[in-house]
């Protein structure tokens, strides 16, 4: 296992120098008013886990050139822009410990780099001649969109369950995953089979990122760089947060319901809330759904070649289910 965990280690370590170069390249084409917003939001570091998964899919299928750290900075451009606007929407202040860009740049200068971002990520992507490729992207933006658009129609709202939950993270964060992989894979023009089973692959590891991100929002914002109890104040009713009304007596989850509407929890409320949350392990138990996809991300690695870069998908799992920040 320990072998195994350094293989995904080593590979950001020994990529990220050249991913970071295929993203400058990438700030460089951006229209000059919105260059500095740009580089603040894209080359700041962040894992990088979408550029290496385009990077592993097309080497696990045979191929492996230049061509393919630029086509690795797409989807990598694509989540930048969409934290962008997630943070405007969400009112965020701040982003990986930092002030969020428009915090820092103004609102409309903000909206308009990641607009630039996305154009950009389409041209991109069309250099490579191939309408799948171009299709996917579209897809994944078009899916991010509805599944952020799902989500705020259900912003303050208590009503709904697990299932819908899971249809709103399966399109903000699983669809640019699967994207992720799969371009990597059309671009090696592997067999269809595997590339439908590198997509499977990316969504349910995307769908699994993000219900252990919807955990973490009650860990220790030193670690995250995220305030704790974030989906607490913006009315996102994410699974801890289920597991802790369920537990309510009717009364109480009358009060909390009125609270978690208007979004008017007290600072205080929110601590002794996320707390709460934590002492009773409901975010350990929003963990255990995340595995359930991550075991299906698992079964689709049976129809891939072995070799190194499986490996590494297959180390994507625990480091997806164990993730701190
Ligand atoms: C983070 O969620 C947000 C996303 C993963 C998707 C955001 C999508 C949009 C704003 C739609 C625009 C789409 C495109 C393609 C630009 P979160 O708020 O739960 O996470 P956080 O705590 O990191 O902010
Ligand atoms: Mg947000």
């Amino acid at each position: 296992m320990q072998e195994q965990e350094l293989s995904l280690i080593r590979l950001f370590e020994e990529e990220r120098p050249r991913v970071h170069c295929a993203l400058e390249r990438a700030v460089e084409l951006l229209p000059a008013p919105v260059r500095e917003i740009g580089a603040y939001v894209l080359l700041a570091g962040g894992k990088r886990l979408r550029p290496l998964l385009t990077l592993t899919a097309s080497r696990l299928l045979g191929r492996d050139d230049p061509g393919l750290y630029r086509l690795c900075a797409v989807p990598e451009m694509i989540h930048a822009a969409s934290l962008l606007h997630d943070d405007i929407l969400d009112e965020a202040d701040t982003r990986r410990g930092r002030p969020s860009a428009h915090t820092r740049f103004g609102l409309r200068p903000a909206l308009l780099a990641g607009d630039a971002m996305l154009a950009l990520a389409d041209c991109e992507v069309t250099v490579f001649g191939k309408t799948e490729m171009v299709e996917c992207v579209s897809d994944a933006m078009m899916r991010t969109v509805a599944g952020e658009a799902h989500e705020i129609a259900l912003q303050g709202s208590c009503s709904h369950g697990e299932a819908e939950y899971v249809e709103v993270v399966t399109g903000k964060t699983g669809w640019l995953l699967r994207a992720s992989c799969r371009l990597g894979a059309l671009y090696a023009g592997a067999d269809p089979r595997r590339v439908e089973a590198l997509s499977d692959f990316g969504l349910y590891a995307g769908i699994a990122f993000q219900m252990v991100d919807d955990a973490l929002d009650f860990a220790d914002a030193a670690v995250t760089g995220k305030p704790c109890g974030g989906d607490l104040r913006e009315g996102k009713f994410t699974p801890p947060i289920m597991r802790y009304a369920g537990e309510l007596d009717e009364a109480g989850r009358a009060a909390f319901g009125e609270k978690f509407a208007s979004g008017s929890f007290s600072d205080e409320e929110i601590g002794r809330i996320a707390a709460d949350i934590r002492e009773r392990g409901h975010d350990a138990a929003a963990r255990s759904l995340a595995d359930e996809y991550l075991h299906r991300a698992e079964a689709c690695l049976a129809l891939l070649p072995e070799g190194p870069e499986l490996n590494v998908l297959r180390e994507v799992i625990p480091f997806i289910r164990d993730r701190e920040k």
